[in-house]
């Protein structure tokens, strides 16, 4: 297996690896999964690369002992508050004789859109080509080939904090991995998640996890917004615990086991035992109680994620409604939360990995893991075919400058 690769969601809660290979039938097959505690984030961010690495290192050596295989390098996934998500637009004239936009031409002009002011502690993650405009005609996927005098492009640009990323980086050298890539949750997640029918007729993704909540907007193809928020199920376990007056730990349990994010949909006869702290005799409270806790809090989330749809502009054209995924998205009732809140259609996203262990991860909350493996997968795809067509000398140059090319073309 010379060909694996490996996503690695770092999460709040829990660190995930998933190892997997493009198999003959061009299907993603995973061929391992591991699974540790994360203990060193905060709101997604590192906080702790000691905590954090010996968590890479748990999750990564049970997916290496289920694929049978050791990995050196990894494709990881990075979020929290500090992401921004911006639009930006860049136009360049066609100078060559024949007036033809050349592969040339539109790496000009994604380096025009991409010239924006980012500050010294923030880093480029990615840029992301929306559209292309040629002369008056708008809305051009791909101009290559064509003629004309003035090429616009618009492009989605998401940025980090430097030292977020860093320390990211840090986490993984430290459990002795190299760190081929780092990219955007979001970004990584509607890789596993969103159909490209959902992304041409406009749909959101939101990734509720632990401690952050994820948002990216498609419209006609292409990402119009992404944002991330700080807040996620670990709020929703708090309010359970200081609510019932329950240890964390308890209120985790019962929150997994008896919460629901709407409460009309209980029913208001069943109860459930919730245990006490201070050696108390454990209680019984009705299960409706607990999703009167639980469902303030998630409308909460969900109106935080309303705020920025609205901000995106894009809330009203959303053909294909909401797609939320992560963790804390399990939790019943978070269908019928998310359609009161956002009106619209909305389902829960899993991976949609083809091949191997692929039941195994069709779980919300290993959406960003597969997601990450699958970008790595492209990504490396697009390499390759750069290499047959001579474009490419050797497959050492990962870096900036594929990610470039490979997402104009994505
Ligand atoms: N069955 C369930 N019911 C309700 N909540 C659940 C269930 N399973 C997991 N969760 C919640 O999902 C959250 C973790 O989700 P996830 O694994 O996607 O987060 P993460 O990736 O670790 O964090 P983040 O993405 O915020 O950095 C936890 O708050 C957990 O309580
Ligand atoms: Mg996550």
């Amino acid at each position: 297996m010379d060909d694996v690769a490996v996503g690695l969601d770092i999460g709040t809660t829990k660190t995930c690896a998933v190892i997997g290979f493009m198999n003959e039938n061009n299907q993603v097959e995973i061929a391992g999964v591991g699974v540790s505690p994360s203990k060193g984030l905060k709101n997604g961010v590192v906080v702790n690369i000691d905590n954090t690495s010996s968590s890479i290192i748990k999750a990564v050596e049970e997916a290496e002992l289920m694929a049978g295989c050791e990995i050196s390098e990894v494709y990881a996934g990075i979020t929290g508050q500090h992401l921004k998500g911006e639009n930006s637009r860049g136009v360049v004239a066609i100078s060559n004789r024949s007036r033809t936009i050349t592969p040339a031409e539109v790496r000009r002009v994604i380096d025009a859109a991409q010239a924006v002011v980012v500050p010294a502690d923030r880093e480029i993650l990615h840029v992301l080509s929306k559209e292309f405009s040629v002369d008056d005609q708008t809305g051009i996927k791909d101009p290559i080939g064509m003629n004309g005098v003035r090429l616009e492009a618009e492009v989605h640009i998401i940025t980090a904090a430097t030292s977020n990323i860093q320390n990211l980086i840090k986490s993984i050298a430290k459990s002795g991995f190299h760190c081929t890539d780092v990219i955007a949750s979001p970004l990584a997640c509607s890789e596993s998640v969103l159909n490209q029918d959902e992304k041409e007729l406009g749909v959101v993704l939101i990734d509720i996890g632990g401690g952050t909540t994820d948002i990216i907007v498609y419209f006609e193809g292409g990402v119009a917004y992404s944002t991330s928020l700080a807040i996620g199920g670990i709020h929703v376990t708090n309010d359970i615990s200081i609510g019932l007056r329950t240890p964390l730990e308890s209120a985790e349990m019962i929150k997994k086991k008896d919460g629901c994010a709407a409460a009309d949909i209980v029913d208001p006869s069943v109860s459930i035992e919730v245990p006490s702290v201070g050696g108390r005799a454990p209680r019984r409270i009705f299960k409706q109680e607990l999703a009167h806790i639980i469902e303030p809090r998630m409308m909460e989330i969900m109106e935080m994620v309303d705020r920025e749809l609205l901000k995106s502009g894009k809330k009203d054209v959303l053909a294909a409604g909401v797609v939320l995924t992560g963790g804390g998205s399990i939790i019943e009732g978070c269908i019928e939360a998310a359609e009161r809140v956002f009106n619209m259609p909305v389902r829960i996203g899993v991976s949609k990995a083809s091949a191997g262990l692929k039941e195994v991860v069709a779980t919300p909350q290993y959406t960003s893991g597969v997601g990450l493996l699958m970008y790595g997968l492209k990504m490396r795809e697009f390499q390759k075919g750069r290499v047959k067509a001579g474009r490419e000398s050797s497959i050492s140059g990962i870096g900036k400058k594929l990610k470039r090319w490979f997402e104009e073309y994505l």
